[in-house]
């Protein structure tokens, strides 16, 4: 069967780069109106058979993981932070994977790197981020401590809140090694498989880490792009798609889906020439709109900061996190316990961000 095109129904350039701006759930729903889909309920997968009522030149809803029972596995996580800190460290992940496949193709032979450390000395040359405040204030020091905040700018977490939705969204970004459109689910949309277990110098094993925030997104959507010089065979372009959570009618077992092109699972794409054009270079997007946060709601805006030192103690690398228009780079708490006396007990640890909306109390 013939992949369903985006070109059959719209302009590809304008239709991604409107796509790679969506922020809200009313965002996502009038771009998938644009397409041909197939409503949820005419379609259901079987996993033997996924081919069997496939409406040709339909985009469907397909399972994550391609498992229908698959609930329960992407409910798993405890605190609303958890998915975003999963997906963090994904981030984290594939930008030590773009270094190790770039070494890797100047020399197949390179040993890979034994841990997760020893892979951010050899590719980024920075310590372990709460070595930095430590560091003396040598000209060399300086020129680690600006690397590091440099490598910041390379993976991006956004929280943005739409005032007329009253709604969250949040916006994981990074620069790293992407994954080809024929290859996305089977990677960032797999459930129990990973492409990390035989890698000791990533974190990830499991497989299932980053899917745990569509449970807390009304939808979610990906956009993806390996690295053209990394391609291995597979053809270059960006992939691109919508998660949501599905409840059949008159079935208690819910599940989440996200839109395919072909039976098989693969997702929408646009070509090389488009994702170009529309000025999407490699790396991976993720956007949960609709984000529940839970108990305590609006404050959230000025907890994000804190939670996240929290949660990523000590993490591989810096990233930058934006709450609205006010930004600050993540190192950790680590790395804030030690700058504490060399910073002469300034209060480090009340980086002020706004509330979002006007300072009324959160949805719950
Ligand atoms: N930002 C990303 N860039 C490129 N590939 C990614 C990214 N995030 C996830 N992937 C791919 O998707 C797969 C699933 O990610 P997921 O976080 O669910 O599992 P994992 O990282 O392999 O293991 P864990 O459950 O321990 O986090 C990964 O194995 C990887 O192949
Ligand atoms: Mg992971």
């Amino acid at each position: 069967m013939k992949e369903t095109l985006l070109t059959d129904f719209v302009e590809p350039v304008p239709f991604i780069k409107k796509a790679t701006k969506a922020t809200s759930t009313t965002d996502i729903e009038s771009l998938v109106a644009t397409l041909g889909v197939t409503p949820e309920q005419d379609y259901a997968f079987d996993e033997e058979k996924p081919e069997r009522g496939w409406h040709s030149g339909k985009f469907h809803w397909v399972p994550v993981g391609r498992e229908r029972g698959n609930a329960g596995r992407i409910k798993h996580a405890n605190y609303p932070v958890n998915p975003i800190a999963e997906r963090t460290i994904n981030g984290m992940e594939a930008l030590i994977e773009l270094a190790r496949q770039r070494e890797m193709a100047r020399n197949n032979s390179t040993p890979a790197p034994k841990s997760p450390r020893e892979a951010i000395d050899r590719y980024f040359g920075i310590p372990a981020l709460d070595v930095l405040p430590k560091l003396d204030n040598s000209t060399q020091s300086k020129g680690i401590r600006a690397k590091a905040r440099d490598l910041a700018r390379q993976l991006r977490l956004r929280l943005v809140f739409d005032k007329t939705l009253r709604e969250f969204t949040v916006i994981i970004e990074d620069d790293g090694v992407g994954q080809p459109p024929a290859l996305i689910h089977k990677t960032l949309l797999s459930l129990g498989s990973t492409t990390k277990a035989d890698k000791l110098y990533l974190i990830g094993v499991f497989g299932q880490g980053g899917s745990s925030a569509y449970a807390v997104s009304k939808y979610s959507w990906l956009v993806s792009r390996r690295a053209p010089d990394l391609l291995g065979g597979e053809t270059d372009g960006a992939g691109w798609t919508v998660i949501k959570h599905i409840f059949p009618r008159g079935r208690r077992d819910d599940y989440f889906a996200y839109l395919a092109c072909h039976p098989d699972g693969r997702v929408p794409f646009v070509s090389k020439v488009d994702a170009d054009k529309a000025g999407l270079a490699h790396g991976t997007r993720f956007v949960h709109a609709g984000y529940d946060f839970g108990r305590g709601g609006s404050a959230i805006t000025r907890q994000l900061y804190q939670s996240m030192n929290h949660v990523l103690y000590n993490p591989l690398l810096p990233f930058e996190l934006y709450v609205g228009p006010t930004s600050a780079v993540v190192y950790g708490n680590g790395y804030r316990l030690s700058s504490l006396p060399s910073r002469g007990n300034l209060p480090l640890f009340d980086k002020a961000f706004p509330e979002l909306h006007g300072g009324t109390r959160g949805r719950s």
